[in-house]
């Protein structure tokens, strides 16, 4: 293949094998996403035919990461991570700690070290991010109690593993038989404190920033943005925001791609913006994770399925079977319910990105031998074909359970459950309350103003943030005569006079003036005094004349408007000028 078209080929071949493969999987009753791995397997050096260049899909995978990782963090608020935290933290540490540790006894028992044991035990103790989610998703649990503790757990993992990745290569010299002399030199003890430190630092600045910093700047930037009115303007900033914070996060305070990005989404979800910006990525973020399967698929060599069918077997069955039972025993122990443990532990039955990442690293530093990295993209592939399975088992265990201890199942651990899903419900009637009140306040714009009704809910939402608010009080004036038009005003509420010569005409809630001076550039062709009280929404010039370019319809409704007060005003004067004659 020439190298100046690898992206392009990769791209293309990889949504095309995903597709077909997708579809067959579908048509077997498989999850598509066995396809997708199967395509991948194809695609990669392993097996004959067509090698796509595995560098450039591990990077395209990592875009459908950061993708995926953005549309959670859209849909989670930072109030969610918080209430989850009593499970999610404890949770999380205590299976990385548990399952490292059961790894670490496995692969002694090969015969490996303990350096080779470490990133072993690391890699199979995290779950996969894409997994999860694609199963909450497909089952409708992302917005459940389970699914959020779920996601707060996957999110813990994800930030050890972040440290783990950090501080691997100042350990490398300590673990690793044969560990560089670079590896040595930074084992020192002050090195390896200094490197905590450090990072513990980045890490608190970053998460600093995502609380205190990022929900005051995306939204207004989202804002300024979305009064452009522009729909692809506003798509690219959405996509500007996702991917340059994640890459921001990563180059400068060291954090996963995957990280900076949920958090960017976190960010983003205070904004009433957020459902537009999640639909908005929504495309390109399905098309992504599919990338992300395939390229896991590439880098699988399935002949060690035949060279060492027991280690593989070993191997999954710790991440199937050692973890589950790890991540039940400690939501019991949490005093959380059966089945809350099994979703849980079931969800989070497979490995995925992480493990990738870290296996690498394990290698290039000399800890991990090479077949350590094929037994683990072998116990990834597995778990995650596996995965629907284990989850129907899951389901299945759950019932059993529930028939042969039906009062034990019922009680344990409801308490907490139902103080936590009220919490979260709490806060999920918060979110929707506002935006509740955000579609309020269209259908309002539209009861109010029907001309509004013709154009189509963005363009409404564009126009709330164009309109800007203005009162006076009866008496004032509002349009001076002879002066240039400033802006279209729509009146919300109250009542105003248009001192014409003949007789003044009196507007209400619901009309407009100050659109003659806008459409002819000229000046104001009457003076307009308030009466009552009033509200406002004012249409200043240069958005009157950007938003009435996009909307020709209403341009024409408007000056049709301003063409027969206009003709209204000519024959009042001259029937008033023959009254005066006569
Ligand atoms: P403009 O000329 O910008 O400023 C004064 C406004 O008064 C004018 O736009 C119209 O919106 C409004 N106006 C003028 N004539 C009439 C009319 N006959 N009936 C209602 N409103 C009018």
């Amino acid at each position: 293949m020439h190298q100046e078209v690898a992206l392009i080929a990769t791209v293309s071949v990889g949504f095309v094998f995903a597709a077909i493969f997708g579809y067959l999987a579908d048509r077997l009753r498989l999850p598509p996403l066995v396809g997708y791995l199967v395509a991948g397997i194809l695609m990669g050096s392993y097996t004959p035919g067509f090698i796509a260049d595995s560098a450039l899909a591990g990077q395209l995978a990592e875009m459908g990461v950061i993708l995926l990782m953005f549309g959670v963090g859209l849909h989670f608020s930072a109030s969610d991570l918080l209430a989850v935290r009593g499970v999610a933290v404890p949770g999380a540490l205590g299976r990385i700690l548990l399952a490292t540790l059961l790894g670490v006894g496995l692969s002694t028992w090969w015969g490996w070290g303990l350096g080779a044991g470490i990133v072993f035990g690391l890699s199979v103790s995290v779950a996969s991010t894409v997994v999860l989610l694609k199963a909450l998703e497909e089952h409708n649990q992302l917005d459940t109690v389970d699914g959020r503790v779920a996601v707060g757990w996957l999110i813990v993992e994800d930030l050890a593993m972040v440290l783990a990745l950090v501080l691997l290569p100042a350990f490398a010299g300590v673990l690793g038989e044969q560990g560089g002399v670079e590896a040595v030199q930074n084992a020192g003890g002050l090195a390896i404190g200094y490197t905590i430190a450090m990072t513990l630092l980045k890490v608190a600045a970053f998460t600093g920033m995502a609380i205190f910093i990022g929900p005051k700047v995306v939204p207004w930037v989202l804002t300024l943005v979305a009064r452009t009115g522009s729909p692809e303007l506003f798509t690219l900033s959405v996509l500007a925001v996702a991917l340059g914070i994640a890459f921001g996060s990563a180059a400068i305070f060291g954090v996963s791609f995957a990280l900076g990005a949920f958090f960017a989404g976190v960010v983003m979800s205070e904004s009433h913006l957020s459902r537009r910006a999640a639909a908005d990525s929504l495309p390109l973020q399905n098309a992504f994770a599919v990338l992300f399967f395939v390229s896991v698929g590439m880098l699988f060599d399935p002949s060690i399925l035949i060279r060492e069918p027991l280690a593989v077997i070993g191997v999954l069955a710790l991440i199937i079977i050692g973890k589950s039972i790890i991540a039940l025993t400690i939501v019991l122990l949490l005093r959380y319910p059966v089945e809350m443990g099994l979703r849980i532990a079931t969800g989070l039955a497979q490995i995925g990105e992480f493990s990738f990442i870290l296996a690498g690293l394990g290698v290039s530093l000399g800890l991990l031998p090479r077949e350590g990295q094929d037994l683990i993209l072998a116990g990834a592939i597995l778990s995650i074909t596996l995965n629907p399975l284990v989850l129907l088992a899951g389901d299945g265990l759950q019932k059993r359970i529930h028939s042969l201890w039906p009062a034990f199942t019922a009680h344990y651990g409801k308490h907490k459950h139902d103080k936590l899903s009220r919490e979260i419900n709490k806060i999920r009637a918060k979110n929707e309350e506002r935006d509740r009140q955000h579609q309020l306040e269209m259908q309002q714009l539209c009861d109010t103003f029907p001309m509004f009704s013709q154009v189509d809910e963005n363009s409404q939402e564009e126009l709330l943030l164009l309109f800007r608010p203005k009162s006076a009080s009866p008496g004032e004036r509002v349009v001076r005569v002879g002066d240039r038009g400033d802006g279209m005003y729509f009146i919300a509420s109250g009542a105003v006079e248009v001192q014409l010569e003949s007789e003044p005409v009196r507007l209400e809630a619901g009309s407009f003036f100050g659109e003659m001076a806008l459409l002819s550039g000229g000046r104001r062709t009457a003076d307009v005094i308030a009466v009552d009280f009033c509200h406002f929404l004012v249409l200043e010039r240069r958005d009157f004349n950007v938003f009435m370019a996009r909307h020709p319809a209403l341009r024409l409704a408007v000056s049709d408007m301003a063409k027969e007060r206009a003709a209204m005003n000519v024959s009042r004067r001259s029937r008033n000028q023959s009254l005066d004659l006569t």
